[in-house]
C-alpha cells in the first residue's frame, strides 16, 4: 500500500484538485484508492459530492484518542464514491477544532498513522489532502505517509514559499526519524508565458529529477467538476484536465517499479 499526502502550506495551489483527479486516474487503472480528507474545509469530500454537513462519521473520529467515546476505527468512517475503486475517508468543519485540541496531546504527531497501520483497510494507494497550513493536520500526514506530493503553482514567488515546507520536512527527518520521498507537481501551469519557463527551470534545478514531467495546465474543466461533485475524467474525459491527470498517474504507478533513493530531496537554501 502506497501512501501519499498532497501538501503545500500555501492556498488554492490544487492540493484538492490533484487528491480527487489522480484518485480517480488511479482507480480507472483498477488500483483500489482511499482519500482522506485531513481539511477542515472539507473540499475533497465536497468535490467527490459528499456534503460535508451531513457527514456524521469522519477523520476527526480516528483522530480522537482511543479511550475517547468519539473514537472510531477508519473502517468505520470509509464511504465509496459514485466512482469504482475510489473511497474517501471524510472530513467535516469540526476537524477545525482539532488542530488546539492536539495541541497537548502525547503523541500527538501520529494519530492518523497509528489510524492507518491499525486498520485493515486492502487499498492499493492512499491519497491524503492536507489543510493549507503547516499545523497539526498536515504533520500528522507527513507523519502517515512514505510519499509526498508538493504542488506548486509556477508565479514569482512559488519557490520562496516551499522553503519553509523544505525546513518542516527537515524537522520530521531530524525529531520524529521520518523521511518521506518528496516530489514536485506543477499545477495550474499556463505555460505561454516567459515566466512560466523561467520558475520552471527554476523549479527543476532545485528539485532536479524530484519533479515530475507531467505538468498540470489551466483547464476550467478541472474547476467546473469539482462543483459538479465528481472526477474530471467522468465530467469531460476529452479534456486537458483529464489526460493530465491520467498522465500523471502513469508517472506515480511507475515511480513504485523505479524503486526511488531515500532522502534525495536537496536542502540547501533558496
Ligand atoms: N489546473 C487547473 N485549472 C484550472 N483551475 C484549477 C486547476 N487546478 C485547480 N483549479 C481550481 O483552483 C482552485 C484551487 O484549487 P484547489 O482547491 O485544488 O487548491 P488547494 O491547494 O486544495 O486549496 P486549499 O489550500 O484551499 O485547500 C479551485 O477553484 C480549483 O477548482
Ligand atoms: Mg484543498
Amino acid at each position: 500500500m502506497r501512501i501519499i499526502a498532497i501538501a503545500n502550506q500555501k492556498g488554492g495551489v490544487a492540493k484538492t484538485t490533484t487528491c480527487i483527479n489522480l484518485g480517480a486516474s488511479l482507480a480507472i487503472h483498477a488500483f483500489r484508492v482511499l482519500i482522506i480528507d485531513m481539511d477542515p474545509q472539507a473540499h475533497s469530500t465536497l468535490g467527490l459530492g459528499f456534503e460535508p454537513n451531513e457527514i456524521n462519521k469522519s477523520i476527526l473520529n480516528v483522530l480522537e484518542p482511543p479511550r475517547s467515546p468519539f473514537h472510531l476505527e477508519l473502517s468505520d468512517i470509509v464511504i465509496p464514491t459514485r466512482t469504482p475503486n475510489l473511497s474517501i475517508a471524510p472530513a467535516n468543519i469540526d476537524l477545525a477544532g482539532e488542530e488546539y485540541r492536539l495541541i497537548d496531546k502525547l503523541g500527538r504527531e501520529d494519530f492518523l498513522n497509528v489510524g492507518i497501520q491499525k486498520s485493515q483497510l486492502q487499498f492499493d494507494f492512499i491519497l491524503i489532502d492536507c489543510p493549507p497550513s503547516l499545523g497539526i493536520l498536515t504533520i500528522n500526514a507527513l507523519k502517515a505517509c512514505r510519499e509526498v506530493i508538493v504542488t506548486i503553482q509556477p508565479h514569482f514567488f512559488a519557490l520562496r514559499g516551499i522553503q519553509e515546507f523544505v525546513e518542516t520536512m527537515e524537522m520530521m527527518r531530524e525529531n520524529l526519524k521520518h523521511n518521506p520521498d518528496i516530489h514536485v507537481l506543477v499545477t495550474l501551469a499556463d505555460v505561454r508565458t516567459n515566466l512560466f519557463r523561467e520558475v520552471m527551470d527554476e523549479i527543476s534545478k532545485y528539485f532536479r529529477e524530484k519533479t515530475f514531467k507531467t505538468i498540470i495546465h489551466k483547464n476550467i474543466a478541472l474547476a467546473e467538476s469539482s462543483s459538479h461533485g465528481i472526477p474530471v475524467m467522468e465530467y469531460e474525459p476529452e479534456s486537458s484536465g483529464a489526460q493530465d491527470y491520467l498522465s500523471l498517474a502513469k508517472e506515480v504507478i511507475e515511480l513504485e517499479k523505479e524503486k526511488p533513493e531515500k532522502g534525495l530531496f536537496r536542502t540547501n537554501r533558496l
